[in-house]
């Protein structure tokens, strides 16, 4: 079975389940500042499972392009991406257990074909938060899985989220392929990684939501929220030993063989190289490609941008790739993506213009940087030492452009480590805003959806509709980013933005608070929404309700929300700072005052 077809299958199963298969949302979380991108199909349903209306209903079904970075050192093995689809379905307080363990079993047995007997499942064996889950277990042996296949995990292994600090969380019960692989040992179970269990599903019943002392409060909606990795699955259906073995990865890989003359598999560096550029120009295109799609820079997304772009250079360099070999990936990625993902076709100017540029930047720094490094590395190794200076990964990065990340991993194949600490010393010497920034918010927890954001969400459309009087109706959103403290709104506008047209959007929006408009939610057709001169982006694919939230007569825009419930609460709206964003696109950043 093909990648396109697994995932036509499971949005239709679910169809049929009575489902509403919605689009992915961005992979830029649009009202998140703890998390940088989209790690789960759960993410931006956040809202709906603490109790706000879906509008298409309370059965979800879609697949979520997803970008995980934690473990982007791993990537190069057999089964590490760093840029995954994630198939899922959703109940928003409507069906549990007794309906989603059996749509498991028939999905997988019957859509898939796996026999039962190379399918093993386990379940949340209980503790002083939530009781063992026997109704779990009763549910998967009536199905027909045999009951020495079930297996009882504690929470370490059978309890997901919440994804931050607080939130909706609960326990799980995942599936498995057991490869036939003999037992390790004794106790052999999934929660070993002995590599004789793998994951391929997971059905959370969410009915938790652990709150600010720790505790596990029941949700007042019982949820399910299921995931399966798309990549991880084809691997198992395909039979293949990795996921880059797939058909999801044979276009990029045969243009890489291509391109370098090597063959995939003839040695351990070449296929690690390959498996790393795939895998890092994969997700720059997604990255890039994006309708809020951020462009390489030294801070959050854009760093982590930066960062897989030129590891994937540097391991090119490996391969003797030329000039522009990653852009050529991309075009390979754009057809094989565009029939699922249409943005990447409509952004693909941007896509090729960008990785070309990053590409050509890096690339010209790089032997240089490399160069320097070994000279170094080469006095060290004669003097007895093993820790690269602060200051020299500080010259690396700020003059041969080398994220700290990379010189990291230079030092580790040479047997070194880097002076972590004098580097961040030199750099906040030098007054840059640092990728901690980034890292920090990987740990992070999600969603914060407090009143202080809603706010900030609030006074957003509020800047959007000002700007659209001041400066045209042509002036549209290109991207949107909340923190606790600020928000930040990106806009199509082909020059600065004077003082005088600053101040008067400023006021606008004052005007706007001090109107003390209510804020009103209605739901309807995605044609009435547009209809009513209601403004926002939205793919429309398949037909789906939609909010819309009017403040006063001067805002209507489609938006999942949260908001205030009316402008008066906002306090005094100030602009910080008005800058540009990239070719052609201004970026506001701005505060509430109280
Ligand atoms: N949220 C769960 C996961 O990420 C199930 O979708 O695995």
């Amino acid at each position: 079975m093909k990648a396109d077809e697994l995932r036509q299958k499971y949005l239709e199963f679910f169809k049929s389940k009575g489902h509403s298969v919605i689009a992915s949302a961005s992979l830029i979380p649009e009202n998140d500042p703890t998390v940088l991108f989209t790690t789960a199909g759960m993410h931006p349903l956040v809202p709906y499972l603490l109790g706000a209306k879906h509008p298409v209903g309370n059965r979800l079904t879609d697949v979520q392009k997803c970008v995980r970075t934690g473990d982007i050192d791993e990537v190069g093995d057999a089964s590490h991406l760093t840029f995954f689809e994630m198939l899922g379905n959703w109940s928003l307080g409507d069906y549990f257990k007794n309906e989603m363990i059996p749509w498991s079993y028939e999905f997988l047995t019957k859509e898939l074909g796996i026999s039962p007997d190379r399918l093993a499942v386990s379940v949340f064996e209980g503790d002083e938060d939530c009781p063992r889950d026997v109704e779990s277990a009763k549910l998967w042996e009536k199905c027909g899985i045999a009951k020495e296949r079930i297996f009882f995990l504690p929470k370490k292994n059978n309890w997901w989220g919440p994804a931050g600090i607080t939130g909706p969380c609960g326990p799980d019960t995942e599936m498995f392929i057991d490869t036939g692989k003999p037992k390790c040992c004794d106790s052999c179970s999934p929660a070993c990684d002995c590599g004789k269990y793998l994951e391929i599903w997971n059905d959370v019943f969410m009915q938790y939501n652990k709150n600010a002392d720790g505790k596990y409060e029941p949700l007042a909606q019982k949820n399910v929220d299921t995931g399966m990795g798309l990549e991880r699955t084809i691997c198992v259906l395909q039979g293949k030993k990795s996921v880059y073995e797939t058909d999801v990865f044979k276009g990029a890989l045969d243009l890489l063989e291509k391109l370098s003359g090597l063959k995939y598999g003839a040695s351990d560096e070449i296929t690690k190289a390959m498996r790393i550029i795939s895998d890092h120009t994969r997700t720059a295109v997604f990255i890039l490609g994006d309708d809020n799609g951020v462009t390489p820079s030294n801070t959050d997304q854009g760093y982590v941008l930066r960062r897989l772009i030129r590891r994937a250079v540097r391991f090119g360099r490996k391969l003797n790739l030329d000039k522009g070999a990653l852009s050529a990936l991309a075009e390979v990625y754009i057809e094989q993506y565009k029939h699922v993902y249409g943005e990447l076709d409509r952004n693909k100017d941007k896509i090729i213009k960008e990785l070309t540029a990053e590409e050509e930047k890096f690339a010209k720094t790089l032997e240089q940087g490399i160069k320097e490094f070994e000279k170094v590395v080469f006095f060290l190794e004669k003097a007895g030492q093993k820790k690269i200076s602060g200051k020299l990964a500080f010259k690396l990065y700020d003059t041969f452009g080398f994220p700290i990340e990379i010189t990291e991993e230079l030092a580790k194949e040479k047997g070194m480590d880097v002076d972590k600490e004098g580097f961040d010393k030199a750099f906040e010497e030098h007054q840059q805003i640092s990728h901690a920034g980034a890292e920090q918010k990987f740990k992070g927890g999600l969603a914060d959806h407090s009143v202080e954001t809603a706010r900030l969400h609030t006074a957003t459309h509020l800047l959007h509709a000002a700007l659209r009087k001041v400066l045209g109706v042509e002036v549209g959103q290109k991207g949107s980013n909340i923190t606790a403290e600020r928000l930040r709104f990106d806009f199509n506008f082909g020059r600065p933005m004077t003082r005088e047209e600053l101040i008067e959007v400023e006021n606008i929006v004052n005007e706007y608070i001090k109107a003390d408009a209510p804020i009103i939610c209605e739901e309807k057709s995605y044609a009435d929404a547009k209809a009513d001169g209601a403004i926002g982006l939205f793919e429309n694919k398949y037909g789906e309700q939609v909010k819309v939230y009017t403040m006063g007569t001067f805002s209507k825009e489609i938006c999942g929300g949260p908001h205030a419930a009316h402008t008066g609460e906002l306090g005094r709206f100030k602009i910080i700072k008005e800058q540009s964003s990239s070719s052609g696109v201004r970026r506001i950043k701005a505060i509430l005052e109280y």
